[in-house]
């Protein structure tokens, strides 16, 4: 096991109504004037930004209000959430949705608490030396913001955009409030694109290099087969409280850094694959995700099969074959038919992107490596040339 520092200072308030406490949590914070900022429609639509605001009220807490986040949040809206911040005074951001508007809203944290350019966070360049603080109440489970320290952007300045991610414990969740009822009204391509980003923060963690992580693998399998089970029911029964509560908490935990204690941080090539296709085609991020995984995986097992055989044994449970291999590759494809099961794509073309040319294959795998710049991955290490490798495979 490696040496590691578990840090998740976010107060987690979890269950039915847990949204009528916004306003005493906001309240704890000491702050002067809130920014509530939301995404499109959901929020207004089932009310919860009218709760959200009363509870503010109730306890005699200003605010100003920010919507307009989309899937994949722009550059353009943080600059305008900023500006506002500046011009109202604004000491504390509370995000009222999911990933999008949680990752905004750290992006208008990094960019008011600091001068200059807040794209350079993005770019490392420099990085963010203070934030405002964030809390989050959370309306879909997926992209774990709400406990991680991650926060990832998309700018839509230049001609071609890039999505790129800044990482600081300064823009971790003061608070965050989790009522999975809120999670009900997602439409179904929603929740299961969720269900697959859930289920790859952990397993990009759990493709890693260390051994001898019992405790750690053991909580991720029991994650995974969790998620599983639960996205199965979800198919059938949206409305299953439990179901959205154990996909709920599981969104949580697979993010914070739990399951990465004592691994070398993982893989995350996935990930990073996946960033490029949602700067340039803006598909939704787990879909995406789902679409490049087995490809990865048959890319690169040949480098760690034990970890993939463990995989393939631990999570997808598949019947012991008689050669690893062949185990192995029961694995990957019980994954694929999990995927196909709740509907995900598990490829380019299922996704919605179809006949790439070699010329667009390259262009991504060239974007993707910053110019050729780093690798990724760490199963094995993906240059330019093996991540188009995987982009063509992928099709
Ligand atoms: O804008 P509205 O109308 O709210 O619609 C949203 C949006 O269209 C809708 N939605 C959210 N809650 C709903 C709802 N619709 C009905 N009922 C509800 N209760 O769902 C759509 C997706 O919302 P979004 O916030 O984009 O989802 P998600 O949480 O998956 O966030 C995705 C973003 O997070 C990034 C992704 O790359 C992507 O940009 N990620 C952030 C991470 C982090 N900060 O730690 C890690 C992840 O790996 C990921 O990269
Ligand atoms: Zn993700």
């Amino acid at each position: 096991m490696n040496n590691f520092t578990y840090y998740t200072p976010t107060k987690v308030v979890f269950g039915k109504k847990a949204e009528e406490q916004v306003g005493a949590l906001v309240k704890e914070q000491g702050c002067k004037k809130v920014l509530v900022h939301y995404g499109g429609s959901s929020a207004k639509k089932s009310g919860l930004l009218d709760r959200v605001t009363a509870s503010l009220e109730a306890e005699g807490i200003s605010y100003v209000m920010l919507g307009g986040v989309v899937p994949n949040p722009r550059l353009a809206l943080v600059r305008k959430g900023i500006e506002l911040c500046r011009q109202e005074g604004v000491d504390f951001l509370l995000a009222v949705g999911g990933g999008s508007v949680i990752d905004s809203s750290k992006a208008i944290g990094y960019g008011t608490a600091n001068e200059g350019e807040v794209w350079d966070f993005y770019e490392k360049i420099r990085k963010p030396a203070a934030c405002l603080p964030v809390g989050a109440v959370l309306t879909i489970a997926a992209a774990g913001s709400e406990m991680s320290h991650s926060c990832v952007i998309t700018n839509d300045e230049e001609k071609n955009w890039k999505k790129k991610g800044c990482s600081s414990d300064l823009g971790r969740c003061r608070f965050a409030v989790m009522n999975p009822e809120l999670t009900m009204t997602l439409p179904e391509y929603q929740t299961q694109s969720g269900c697959v980003d859930i289920m790859m923060h952990t397993m990009e963690r759990y493709f890693n290099r260390v051994e001898n992580m019992e405790l750690t693998d053991g909580i991720s399998e029991n994650l995974l087969r969790t998620v599983m089970k639960n996205a199965r029911i979800l198919m059938d029964d949206p409305e299953n409280y439990d179901a959205r509560a154990e996909v709920m908490w599981a969104g949580s935990l697979s993010h914070n850094g739990l399951t990465g204690c004592g691994t070398d941080g993982g893989d995350w090539a996935c990930h990073q694959l996946e960033h490029e296709l949602g700067a340039t085609y803006d598909v939704t991020h787990g879909a995406g995700l789902a679409a490049v995984w087995g490809t990865w995986a048959r890319y690169v097992w040949r480098e760690k099969p034990d970890r993939f055989l463990k995989f393939a044994r631990n999570v997808m449970q598949v019947q012991e074959m008689e050669s690893d291999e062949k185990t192995i590759l029961a694995g990957i494809e019980a994954m694929e038919a999990f995927y196909r099961s709740i509907h995900m794509p598990v490829n380019l073309r299922e996704l919605g992107i179809s006949g790439l040319t070699e010329e667009e294959i390259q262009d991504l795998a060239y974007r993707c490596s910053y110019q050729e710049t780093r690798t990724i991955g760490c199963i094995k290490k993906l240059g330019r040339k093996e991540i188009a490798d995987i982009y063509r495979l992928a099709q």
